[in-house]
């Protein structure tokens, strides 16, 4: 029988067996410590920012990195429409107020000259988010604009280890950068996340209010309200040896991608999102399929033992947020994108039995 084909899985290896083995009987309590502080090392060294705080999750890195901006209460974050649900919920945990931008059809990111022109009083900040890897080339000078008029630019990069922008890596274009290691992620330490960011003091600030806002462990002095976002060591065992084959992980990203690419060319209906390989490394493969076709496309791959997945919803129209609005490109994209099968277990096979399956899809 042939093998279904989850949309996503995670790929742990021998090499992250025995890193966790290792740590397992080094005697180390688990909790956060010198293993922590070598991945922090290592996503700094390989994104180029200065600094990096681990967290529990991504969206609890959002929080966190929200928060050392003193981002709260009566404060206006910029949010684009299509993301993931955390971008938003984030900014809400933080005490601040959503306002939803729409997105722009070539990068599908937030556009960001309608970003501009919702910056008011209250705004304090613009949640960014790359997208799949993707970002308009004009985001730094948007990040110095905003800059200009007090507003931070924070990237949420969940989706973006090893994908670069004009040259610098994303999540280090703003004045922080938040990233996530859940089960599907590039690198993944089953959950966890991370802020980069080349500013001391909010570097600092992370450090104070992810450990209950004291200075050190052991010495309970409180001077800020904070919270318990620490990470474990048991974790960043497994993310430093992914990072130490995150090159390879990349290049099979982007492999995996140009095959789908060079399967679906010339199928009628099935739009592949404009990607530069030679600086997105691909989350998952993304297409646009037509608005109709999508559910029987998803139903006709699923009967022939291949999962795919919706592309998030427009937010504003979930019940969670319920924000009214004109969001035309969210919406049209939502209702059109589709994730095909975009694990790192792949191989060409498979991609050319998934592209097969949707050719004869279209081909009725
Ligand atoms: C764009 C984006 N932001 C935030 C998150 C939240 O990250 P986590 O699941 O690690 O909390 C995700 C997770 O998929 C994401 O894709």
């Amino acid at each position: 029988m042939t093998k279904y084909i989850p949309q996503m899985e995670p790929l742990i290896t021998e090499g992250d067996v025995q890193a966790v083995n290792e740590y397992l009987t080094s005697g180390g309590w688990l909790t956060e410590f010198t293993e922590t502080r070598l991945f922090e090392k290592s996503i700094c060294e390989y994104t180029g920012a200065r600094f990096c705080s681990m967290a529990p999750s991504g969206t609890l890195a959002l929080f966190l990195a929200l928060k050392a901006c003193d981002i709260g209460r009566d404060d206006e974050v910029i949010v684009p429409d299509l993301t993931m649900a955390a971008t938003a919920t984030a900014v809400l945990l933080a005490g601040a107020r959503v306002v939803f931008a729409d997105i722009e059809p070539g990068t599908l990111c937030l556009d960001l000259g309608r970003a501009e022109q919702l910056i008011s009083a209250r705004t304090k900040a613009v949640l960014f988010v790359s997208l799949n890897g993707r970002a308009p080339m004009g985001l730094a000078d948007f990040v110095a604009r905003c800059r200009s008029r007090g507003v931070t630019v924070i990237e949420d990069a969940a989706q973006s280890l090893g994908s670069f922008c004009a040259g610098r890596h994303l999540g280090t274009i703003g004045d922080g950068g938040c990233f996530s290691f859940s089960s599907q992620k590039i690198v993944t330490t089953g959950q966890g996340g991370a802020v980069v960011t080349d500013d001391e003091e909010i570097y600092r600030k992370m450090r104070l209010l992810r450990d209950f806002g004291r200075l050190e462990g052991g010495a309970d002095h409180y001077l800020r309200v904070g919270w318990n976002l620490k990470f474990t060591d048991l974790q960043a065992a497994i993310g430093l040896s992914q990072m130490r084959r995150l090159a390879e992980i990349v290049d099979r990203k982007k492999r995996i991608f140009a095959l789908y690419r060079e399967h679906l060319s010339g199928i009628k209906g099935i739009e592949i999102p404009a990607t530069d390989l030679g600086s997105v490394t691909p989350w998952f493969v993304d297409v646009l399929v037509d608005k109709e076709a999508k559910r029987p496309l998803m139903e006709h791959l699923h009967v022939n033992g291949v999962g795919s997945r919706e592309f998030y919803p427009a937010l504003h129209s979930e019940p969670a947020f319920s924000i009214a609005g004109a969001f035309p490109v969210a919406e049209a994209v939502s209702s059109r994108g589709l994730w095909l099968p975009s694990s790192l277990r792949l191989d060409e096979t498979e991609v050319k039995r998934v592209c097969g399956l949707i050719r004869q899809f279209v081909a009725g």
